[in-house]
């Protein structure tokens, strides 16, 4: 028999695998299915990009570099000054990504040691499911924070003991799956509280582009000391497959972030990063999609609040955060919900550690059409 890393067998299934083959069931009973599970938009990707990737493709591609081309970081650098007002330097302070979720889940590695006690990484429960994954398989000792109310997280509330053992604290805002946007006043404070105990605050920022109102703002616009973002192409500019995405921040972070990832040789294809480069230089698009999602979100949220429903958060990203009315259990709503042909996840498949619980999260994937008719086969459970 081989000898399998225990870890494999330990962890639940993905959260989406399992969500697709409950999918799958009701596909086959013929039902039309209205899928708001996974955050994948089915808008094309804009056109200039597209065609963007085609150029870039040469009759021989060679091994792409770690740190990317000087095009595409210079096109971030310009996109973070444009956007949060903040200079990086394109040399020592960016490095693109193939994707964000392979960053969420080897970022832990610059700094986990798996043999000292200090070795705990700090994320949001309910969260993005690679933030646990991604310290699990470092070997550091991962602890997830409930949050609950306005489901913003607030670090400086933690015991001074964990904060002691803490290496790495993640943020993510906007917050999956809540929708929550962290202001600005508390990155400071958090940000503050991370350098008092020499923790690297990494800020997951993959939905920063899409919102509704004032934009959200950056851990960059804190500071840079001691801090990561990352950002993403997929939801900004419809770009889930070509996995790109960046991080950024301090330099002496990035160089040796750049070092580590070395090792695995994890760097986007070049002809990814000529589309990349090409929609980190464009607003116009962008403008576009949120002006998208912002007419899902209003649709669904007349709807759910016009039931007496409460839509929690929700201010940002391509989702949803819903409570379940009359305090039924969320997975329960939800298989309801399913068995009728809308597909939602329940809260809980975000959390780690009970969070998410009495929540579903709906992604603003299916067309205004479909969502429309997606609500006539929701009123009556929800009336
Ligand atoms: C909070 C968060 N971070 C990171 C990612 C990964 O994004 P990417 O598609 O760039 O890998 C996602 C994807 O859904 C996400 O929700």
């Amino acid at each position: 028999m081989p000898r399998i890393n225990p870890l494999l067998d330990q962890l639940a299934e993905y959260p989406m695998v399992e969500l697709e083959r409950r999918k799958q069931a009701v596909a086959a009973r013929g039902l039309p299915l209205y899928d708001f599970s996974v955050g994948d938009p089915v808008e094309p990707t804009p056109d200039f990009i597209q065609e963007a990737l085609r150029e870039a493709i040469q009759p021989r591609c060679g091994y792409p570099s770690i740190a990317g081309s000087d095009g595409l970081r210079a096109a971030i650098a310009a996109y973070v000054a444009r956007r949060f007002g903040v200079e990086l330097d394109p040399a020592t302070q960016i490095l693109p990504t193939a994707g964000a979720k392979e960053a969420v889940f080897h970022t832990p590695a610059l700094v986990v040691d798996p043999s000292a006690d200090d070795r705990v990484v700090i994320f949001p429960d309910p969260g993005y499911p690679a933030y646990q994954r991604g310290v699990l398989f470092a070997g550091g000792e991962p602890v997830a924070v409930p949050l609950s109310g306005d489901h913003v997280f607030r670090p400086w509330l933690l015991p001074p003991d964990l904060l002691r053992r803490t290496r790495m604290i993640w943020l993510n805002t906007p917050h999956n799956p809540s929708g929550a946007v962290t202001p600005l006043a508390d990155l400071r404070r958090t940000l503050d509280l991370a350098r008092e105990h020499d923790i690297v605050l990494v800020s997951d920022e993959a939905y920063a582009d899409i919102y509704q109102g004032e934009p959200p703002p950056s851990l960059l616009q804190a500071g840079v000391e001691g801090v990561l973002v990352l950002h993403s192409l997929s939801k900004r500019s419809a770009m889930t497959g070509y996995r790109s995405g960046f991080l950024a921040g301090d330099p002496a972070l990035i160089g040796r972030l750049r070092k580590l990832r070395a090792n695995p040789g994890l760097a986007a294809p070049d002809f990814v990063n000529a589309a990349a480069q090409a929609a980190w230089s464009d607003d116009a698009h962008v403008a576009e999609r949120r002006a998208l999602f912002q007419a899902k979100r209003e649709l669904l949220v007349d709807f759910f609040e016009g039931a007496g429903l409460e839509v929690h958060g929700s201010r940002a990203t391509i989702y949803l955060w819903v409570r379940v009315p009359g305090g039924e259990d969320d997975e329960a709503w939800a298989r309801r919900l399913l068995e009728r042909g809308v597909v939602v996840s329940p809260g809980r498949m975000f959390g780690v550690a009970g969070g998410g619980q009495g929540y579903v999260r709906l992604a603003l994937v299916p067309s205004l059409e479909e969502i429309r008719s997606a609500i006539e086969v929701m009123r009556p459970l929800v009336g």
